[in-house]
């Protein structure tokens, strides 16, 4: 036996031996992460020592209304994402930087500075550029038993890119973008690729791309970093039923671990973590810096863009009844559609946008005609319909009338059609979702039960029942590739979610009421529409307090997931709400259960 071997053993001993007050003292400190205050919470002179050691990049982060606070910022940059992505402390959503729990630390728009609490917005970042920053982050983090929190843009559903006292590695100034002709690893060569840093965001990929007579899988957001939260959850597209899932195309993610290890990950190299990252969920398995996807030759594309207004509540399910039996008209053109029902227990505005590859207007239009003169003879209004032809860059970049906006209440009649490339998401308000992939199966046959689950949804004042057609085809196809995208995705039609949404004013007690009657009362009437008793949904856009996520978000691959976490994160310094290991932390991810 080794004389360290016994010292740990004596020391282990000795701590058995200790006093009570002690030894609740050591299973916190056992238990949790440190945070200010506690005794092994670095101290000023340590955090300077991190701050030299990533070149004078540690920064403090505050709540975007603090930044905001005496009219420094307008009111156009708080609605703002790219506004947002310059702020290390902003996420997009405003609820997610306030802590509604315990002592209720919020801080609002025009509230009172004076006692504006920092709620879940981290209290350091480190504004990286390099591996180095952000491998002295995940080892100071480490080292001092720290609750970190991984951002690029911000943009995340669930609040994963934030947490309370926390230390936050921000990778929104990884910028660079690298095209290749015949990207190579060892002997393979995968053809065109792009290499994307994880702080790109979709609208400038999208330009670059295009100078390349190129596109790749992106979904349809300005600010969405490519290879962030969007790689990690696996990314779907208007254009995934011609060319796959974001994680379908990924070949490498050069990444840090828990370790402080900076590795390449691709099928030769870590091919366990490389499964993991195509779909095991965002933010779980460490810190990447750049994402290499497969891109393909540009190709023709059309959109089409109207909007179905209606009256009643009872009018908007017969038309999505209507919507539901005309699902399968566009299957052999492989067309993607987004259908954004802005909602009231009223009036209604169905946003639909279709893209298709390979196809004139006209045509898209006589596509679209049978389900639109059906909508028609239900009494619905069909505004003008508009086509739009051009590079897949342009169009998809135009195709989003983002989430965003119908909740905040924005027509959809307002959406910029017609208007080629959108200039930023809408930000800064309360949001939350929830959402299921829709099997295939449950559009066969009779849809009458969609039309009366979407008017008891609206009668519950839900405001938005947000549709992505972005599965089957090329999707389906890829069911073999070996990832952690959930077999759900396979075999979807659609996946369809519900938000929900509050005003500042809004009490923390009944904002917890709000949530707990979305999760039990509203997302049973969409569970209710896959016809499944194990149903999926894209982790990505999607309710962190779903209640079995683990079969949820992720189905038979959680076993397995966890495993590959146990390897490359022992520790579990990267937990996030709902994601892989996070059961066996409390909701702040702060204390061990
Ligand atoms: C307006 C809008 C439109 C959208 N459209 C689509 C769409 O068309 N298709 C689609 O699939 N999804 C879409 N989404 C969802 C989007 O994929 C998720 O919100 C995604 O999590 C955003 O990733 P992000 O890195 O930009 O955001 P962030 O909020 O910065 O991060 C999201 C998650 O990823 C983690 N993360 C961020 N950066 C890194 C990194 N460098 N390394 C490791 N983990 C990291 C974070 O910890 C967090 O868990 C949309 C979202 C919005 C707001
Ligand atoms: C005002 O906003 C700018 C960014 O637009 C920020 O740099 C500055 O710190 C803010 N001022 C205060 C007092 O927060
Ligand atoms: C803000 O809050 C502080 C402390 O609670 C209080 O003293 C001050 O009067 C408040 N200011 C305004 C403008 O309400
Ligand atoms: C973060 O770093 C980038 C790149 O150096 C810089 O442009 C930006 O101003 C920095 N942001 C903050 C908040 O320090
Ligand atoms: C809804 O009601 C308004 C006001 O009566 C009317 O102008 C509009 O045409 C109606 N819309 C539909 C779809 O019936
Ligand atoms: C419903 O009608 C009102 C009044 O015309 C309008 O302000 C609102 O935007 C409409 N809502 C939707 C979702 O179309
Ligand atoms: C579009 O048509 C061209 C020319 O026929 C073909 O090469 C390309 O594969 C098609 N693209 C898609 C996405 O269907
Ligand atoms: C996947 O592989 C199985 C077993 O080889 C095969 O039966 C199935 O058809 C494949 N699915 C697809 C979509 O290729
Ligand atoms: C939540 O649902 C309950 C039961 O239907 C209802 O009484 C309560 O008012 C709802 N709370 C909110 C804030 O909507
Ligand atoms: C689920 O849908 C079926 C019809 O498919 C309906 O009979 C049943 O009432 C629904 N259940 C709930 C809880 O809404």
């Amino acid at each position: 036996m080794s004389l360290t071997y016994l010292g740990a053993l004596l020391l282990l001993l000795s701590s058995v031996h200790a006093t009570a007050a002690a030894s609740i003292y050591n299973r916190r400190a056992a238990l949790c992460r440190n945070q200010p205050g506690d005794h092994g919470f670095p101290t000023q002179a340590e955090w300077a020592q991190l701050n030299a050691q990533v070149g004078g990049r540690l920064i403090p982060a505050y709540p975007t209304a603090k930044v905001c606070a005496g009219a420094n910022c307008t009111s156009a940059q708080w609605a703002s994402s790219i506004y947002r992505a310059t702020l290390p402390g902003a996420m997009n959503s405003n609820n997610w930087e306030q802590d509604y729990t315990g002592s209720g630390s919020l801080c609002l728009l025009n509230s009172n500075i004076t006692d504006c609490g920092q709620g879940d917005v981290p209290i350091w970042a480190i504004n990286a550029t390099s591996p180095e920053h952000l491998q002295a982050g995940v080892k100071f983090a480490a080292k001092y038993n720290l609750r970190v929190a991984i951002k690029a843009s911000g943009h995340d559903f669930l609040g994963r890119s934030t947490a309370k006292n926390s230390l936050l590695l921000w990778t929104q100034y990884f910028k660079d973008i690298t095209f290749s002709d015949n990207y190579r690893i060892g002997k393979k060569d995968y053809g065109s690729t792009v290499t994307v840093g994880s702080g790109v965001g979709l609208k400038v990929l999208y330009g670059a791309a295009k100078e390349q007579g190129k596109i790749f899988v992106g979904g349809t957001a300005a600010t969405v970093v490519a290879a962030g939260g969007y790689s990690q959850g696996a990314g779907h597209s208007a254009f995934s039923p011609v060319l796959g899932l974001a994680t379908d195309n990924a070949v490498q993610y050069n990444i840090v671990v828990a370790n402080g290890d900076y590795l390449e990950v691709n099928e030769f190299s870590h091919p366990d973590l490389f499964w993991a990252l195509r779909g095991g969920g965002a933010g779980s398995w460490g810190v990447i810096v750049s994402v290499t996807y497969k891109v393909f030759d540009i190709f023709s594309a059309t959109i089409h863009q109207t909007t179905i207004q209606t009256n009643t509540s009872v009018q908007s399910g017969q038309v999505m009844a209507a919507h539901a039996r005309h699902m399968f008209d566009l299957d052999d053109i492989r067309a993607g559609q987004y259908f954004y029902l802005a909602a009231s227990r009223t009036n209604s505005s169905l946003s639909l946008s279709t893209l298709a590859a390979n196809i004139s207007g006209d045509a898209l239009k006589a596509r679209m005609a049978p389900f639109l003169n059906e909508v028609r003879t239900l009494g619905a209004i069909v505004t003008p319909e508009i086509t739009i032809t051009a590079t897949p860059n342009d169009i998809i970049a135009n195709a989003d009338f983002a989430i965003e906006s119908v909740v905040a209440g924005v027509s959809p009649a307002d959406a910029p059609q017609g208007v080629i490339g959108f200039q930023d998401d809408v930000s800064g308000q309360n949001l939350i979702l929830g959402s299921r992939l829709i099997p295939a199966t449950a559009y066969q046959g009779n849809v009458d039960h969609i039309g009366d689950a979407v008017t008891k949804i609206l009668d519950q004042g839900i405001p938005g029942f947000l549709g992505h057609m972005v599965s089957g085809g090329k999707v389906a196809e890829n069911a073999n590739i070996s990832s952690a995208v959930t077999p759900k995705w396979r075999t979807a039609k659609t996946h369809i979610l519900l938000s929900q949404t509050w005003a500042d004013s809004t009490p923390p007690a009944i904002v917890e009421q709000i949530r707990h009657n979305f999760t039990y009362q509203s997302m049973p009437l969409l569970i209710n529409i896959t016809g499944e008793t194990d149903s999926g949904s894209y982790s990505s856009e999607a309710d962190v307090l779903e209640p079995d996520f683990q079969t949820t978000f992720f189905g038979p691959n959680y076993a397995r997931l966890s495993a590959v976490k146990a390897i490359y994160d022992p520790h579990d310094l990267f937990i996030v709400g709902a994601g892989v290991g996070s059961e066996k932390w409390d909701a702040a991810g702060m204390c061990r259960k």
